[in-house]
Order: structure tokens, then C-alpha cells, then sequence
């Protein structure tokens, strides 16, 4: 007689939920892109991604969505999109994180509606599929190659080659320059990825021509138009950390001697002023940083300040911060001995550098 074989229990299927996709469509036309919110529900359990979830609208309720994927495993950089309010990588993204939040993410608790819109800072041409040539273009015109010159170095260190493989990371998704503050009120700033990608070029022992790079990166729409937001920095799957490439850059252009672009002079002057007053004197700051005729140029500015009675004192001596002894015994300390933002440890969070 056949023992009887113990059949294990059934298990109870899952309770099946739901999440509604809000998501931005739209259709270029000509010229015009229209667009509007579509919902659909959407059925989802603890593994499923955003990209997985767009995958079963488009297989199961309308296939014309339209939208960017190819590896699912945060590689190929295409899923780039912006998911409540941040932008992310559609294959990267729980929905389950979107609902309940993961501080560990840092995605915050957005409910049972998630709102997925185009990647920013790009044109539309359908649906969550943004003109990606804008952004592939910033990156071209910083010459994206080691280049043979004679600053060219054959030694590799180990501390250049981990500058090197930080920045190296990009899998140029675009998310950072769609959260990037900047890029909103100038278009034409190069952007965190293309600097990033300048300062993997910089970085690298066998660039042989670091100090043309720099000169260029000096200039307008380079290095010093980014406000160092630290949006980048979040927005980023890879862990470049955008800013913290820049601000390199910033003080290797310094050290290079491009010092006579704004930023540079506004830079140079806050450092002198903190050493000196333990505190910045901005009428004194926009003095150094524009001269004379500049500060007349923002004189409605100021006039506008005045009017809510929000104008600093031009005299910094009165407001002598205590503890002014400690600063200048950092500054002193800095100059015995200095930091080199070459081998400098990375920071990651938002406001390094
Ligand atoms: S830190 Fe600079 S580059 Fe990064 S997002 Fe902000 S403005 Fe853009
Ligand atoms: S730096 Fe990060 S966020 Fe920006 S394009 Fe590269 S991988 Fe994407
Ligand atoms: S599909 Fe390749 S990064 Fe998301």
C-alpha cells in the first residue's frame, strides 16, 4: 500500500491591492504639446516597481502609454522619470515605497495616489518621454575623452583613481539635471551630469589638458552658475554626488588661476571676509564680486530689500560674531595645511562640498 503523501496546505492568495498611477500624458503636435492626467488602478505587492507597473498598464489597459526602459536593473539609465515629486528611476522605485515611505530611501509616504510626469528641464515628446539631445549635447561639448597634451601624467594613483571611478558611475539618466534648481532659471547651464563627467576628465593623470578644461568650465554656464542646492546629490541612483564634482572643480579653476570670472571673485571675497570678520558683508561681497558698475546695475534690487527694511549694514564690524578667535584659528590651521580636493574623502548628503 502507497504511504500517503501530506499535502502541504494551500496558502490564501494575497490580498490583491490596488494604487492608482496618476500620470501626466501628452502629445507633441507641431510645436504644441498637450497634455493631461490620465488615472489608472493599478494592482501591485511588495516587489513591484514603477516600471513594472507602467509594463502592466501599457500590456493590459492601454498600450499607446508611452515611455523609456531597457534593463530594469538601474543600467541602461533610460526610466528616468518624475515620480512624486522627485526624479527617479522607474525600475529603481518601489510602489510600496511611494505609498508607505522608506526612510532608509528617502522617499516619503505619498498614499494610495502616485504621481509619475516627465523627467524637468527637457521637452516633452510624448507621454514620460523626454528630448534627451539638450542634455547628451552638454556633455559633448566638454569633450568627453582623455585627451592627449602636455599635462599628461603617466603615473596613476590610487586616490586619482578613486576620484575617477566616483564620477565615472553615470549611467547619464538625466535625473539630476531634471531636479537640477539651476538648470530652471538658465537653460543654458552645462548641468551637474556634464560637470560631473568634466571632472572625471580633470581628475584623470592622463588628461593632458586639465588647464584649458578648467578655463572653460570658469566661464558662463559652467562651474560657478550652480547654486548648490544639493538636489543633485538626491536625485542621484549612482551615488555621483553632482555638487561635490563641481565644487572640485571650483577650487582646482581657483588654484588654476581663473579668478577673474564672478563666481571665482565672489568665492575668493566671502572667504576673505569670513577670515576676517567671522561673518560676510554682502554690500562689500557684491563690490568685489561685480565692481562698481555692477553694483549700481542692483541698485532696484536693493531699493526693493530696503522697502521691506531687510539692508545689511555695510559696516561688518557690527556684527562681530563671537567666537571670532576660533574661526581664525581654522583658517590659520587651513593654511599650514591645506586640503587637497583631489584625495579628499567624499561627502554625500545634501550641502556637501
Ligand atoms: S547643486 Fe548645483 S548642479 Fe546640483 S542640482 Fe543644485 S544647482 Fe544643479
Ligand atoms: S550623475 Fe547620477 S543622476 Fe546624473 S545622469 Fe549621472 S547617474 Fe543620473
Ligand atoms: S530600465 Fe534601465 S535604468 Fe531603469
Amino acid at each position: 500500500m502507497q504511504a500517503a503523501v501530506a499535502k502541504t496546505p494551500a496558502k490564501a492568495p494575497p490580498a490583491a491591492r490596488k494604487v492608482t498611477f496618476r500620470i501626466l500624458r501628452g502629445t507633441l503636435v507641431g510645436d504644441q504639446l498637450t497634455q493631461k492626467n490620465q488615472d489608472f488602478e493599478v494592482p501591485y505587492d511588495d516587489s513591484t516597481t514603477v516600471l513594472g507597473a507602467l509594463e502592466w498598464v501599457k500590456g493590459e489597459l492601454d498600450g499607446s502609454l508611452t515611455f523609456r526602459r531597457s534593463c530594469r536593473a538601474s543600467i541602461c539609465g533610460s526610466c528616468g522619470m518624475y515620480i512624486n515629486g522627485r526624479s527617479r528611476l522607474a525600475c529603481k522605485t518601489k510602489v510600496k515605497d511611494l505609498i508607505y515611505g522608506n526612510e532608509a530611501k528617502n522617499i516619503a509616504a505619498g498614499g494610495e495616489v502616485v504621481v509619475i510626469s516627465p523627467q524637468l528641464n527637457q521637452p516633452v515628446l510624448k507621454d514620460l518621454v523626454v528630448d534627451i539631445h539638450p542634455f547628451y549635447e552638454k556633455v559633448e561639448v566638454l569633450k568627453p575623452y582623455v585627451q592627449d597634451g602636455p599635462e599628461k601624467e603617466a603615473h596613476v594613483t590610487k586616490d586619482s583613481f578613486s576620484q575617477v571611478n566616483m564620477v565615472s558611475n553615470c549611467i547619464m539618466c538625466g535625473n539630476c539635471y531634471s531636479d537640477c534648481t539651476a538648470m530652471v532659471e538658465n537653460p543654458s547651464f552645462l548641468g551637474p551630469a556634464a560637470l560631473a563627467k568634466a571632472y572625471r576628465f580633470v581628475a584623470d593623470p592622463r588628461e593632458g589638458d586639465k588647464t584649458d578644461r578648467l578655463k572653460a568650465l570658469s566661464e558662463d554656464n559652467g562651474v560657478w552658475d550652480c547654486t548648490r542646492c544639493g538636489m543633485c546629490i538626491d536625485a542621484c541612483p549612482k551615488g555621483v554626488a553632482p555638487m561635490e564634482a563641481i565644487v572640485k572643480l571650483r577650487a582646482l579653476a581657483i588654484e588654476a588661476g581663473n579668478t577673474h570670472v564672478k563666481g571665482a571673485k565672489k568665492s575668493m571675497g566671502l572667504k576673505g571676509e569670513i577670515a576676517t570678520w567671522g561673518v560676510v558683508n554682502e554690500p562689500l561681497m557684491m563690490l568685489n564680486a561685480l565692481g562698481p558698475i555692477g553694483v549700481l546695475g542692483q541698485l532696484g534690487n536693493a531699493l526693493n530689500l530696503m522697502k521691506k527694511g531687510k539692508v545689511p549694514s555695510p559696516l561688518p564690524f557690527e556684527h562681530r560674531p563671537e567666537g571670532l578667535a576660533e574661526v581664525k584659528a581654522i583658517y590659520k590651521e587651513l593654511e599650514e595645511n591645506p586640503l587637497d580636493v583631489r584625495t579628499r574623502a567624499e561627502d554625500s548628503g545634501p550641502g556637501a562640498g
